[in-house]
């Protein structure tokens, strides 16, 4: 089993990579024959995205920075499970962890990993974990990613009172432990996640806006051929919901689209 680690900290090798080689040793130990590959962004040759909506528009291909950014996505695509890391940097993920999201927006609108199990973790001094761990979780999970796991460590920047650090330390390895055991068992199982009311609601609005978009939008091809434009495409992959929720589903993309613009207003150019 292969799992590729993607560290988000400007540092590098910091308080973030400690956490996941951490994790790492736990899941080790539960199975020898894991294997971790860790892409450091820092060091990874990811340009910043120029805002130009090519890979929107008309394809990834025609991005026109030309660096690792294929490559990483084979890697994600060819692991069984990725964990994606940051450090909180003033209540948000580090730049440079952006900066890697937005290079693949292209994906958020033609989701690729079919429910991959994912973890996210984050570090933090003292604050912010909250809600950088759902900011990463709903990004990737945009993505495809069904997240199984978030983690978040806090490493306190100064000196702690022995009592203190005691219990956090305490603490903070409990729910490592934890963590890693849930995260192997589901990478183990590998059973598709039954999506949140929310994705299904997020999967059916994406649907009604492509299936009345431009055709010659890289979106409406990709979903096409994905065959989630068709009536009875309830998710990206195959998953049963019940009458209710479907009925539910279909009144907000209806009740959502009476006031708000649709991504079909872009054109292909
Ligand atoms: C620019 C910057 C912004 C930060 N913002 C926060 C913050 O909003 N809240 C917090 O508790 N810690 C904050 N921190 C502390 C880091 O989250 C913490 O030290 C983290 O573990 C660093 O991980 P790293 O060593 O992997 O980069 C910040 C640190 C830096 C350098």
């Amino acid at each position: 089993m292969k799992i590729l680690v993607i560290i988000g900290s400007p540092k590098g090798k910091g308080n973030t990579y400690n956490a996941v080689k951490k994790i790492e040793e736990q899941i080790t130990k539960l199975d020898t024959a894991v294997e971790f590959e860790y892409l450091l962004l820092k060091t990874t040759n990811l340009q910043t995205c120029k805002g130009c909506f090519q890979c929107l528009k008309k394809g990834e291909e025609f991005c026109p920075i030309k660096d690792e950014q294929k490559q990483i996505e084979d890697k994600m695509m060819n692991s069984d499970g990725v964990i994606f890391a940051t450090p909180v940097y003033v209540y948000n993920v580090s730049w440079i962890m952006k900066n890697f999201i937005d290079r693949f927006a292209y994906i958020s609108h033609r989701p690729h990993f079919n429910g991959k199990h994912a973890m996210v973790i984050a570090t933090t001094g003292a604050v912010g974990l909250k809600f950088v761990l759902s900011l990463l979780s709903f990004e990737v999970g945009t993505w495809g990613f069904s997240v199984t796991q978030k983690l978040g460590v806090i490493c306190p920047p100064g000196k702690v009172q022995d009592n203190d650090a005691k219990k956090l330390y305490k603490n903070t390895e409990k729910h490592m432990i934890k963590a890693s055991k849930a995260f192997y068992n589901s990478l183990s199982t590998n059973s598709p996640i039954k999506p949140s009311f929310i994705k299904l609601i997020s999967f059916n609005l994406q649907k009604y806006a492509f299936f009345s978009a431009d055709k010659t939008l890289a979106d409406y091809k990709y979903w096409e051929n994905k065959g989630w434009l068709k009536n009875n495409a309830e998710y990206y992959y195959p998953v049963k919901t019940n009458f209710i929720k479907k009925l539910i589903c279909k009144l907000i993309v209806k009740v959502w689209y009476l006031n708000t613009p649709r991504p079909s207003d872009l054109k292909a150019n």
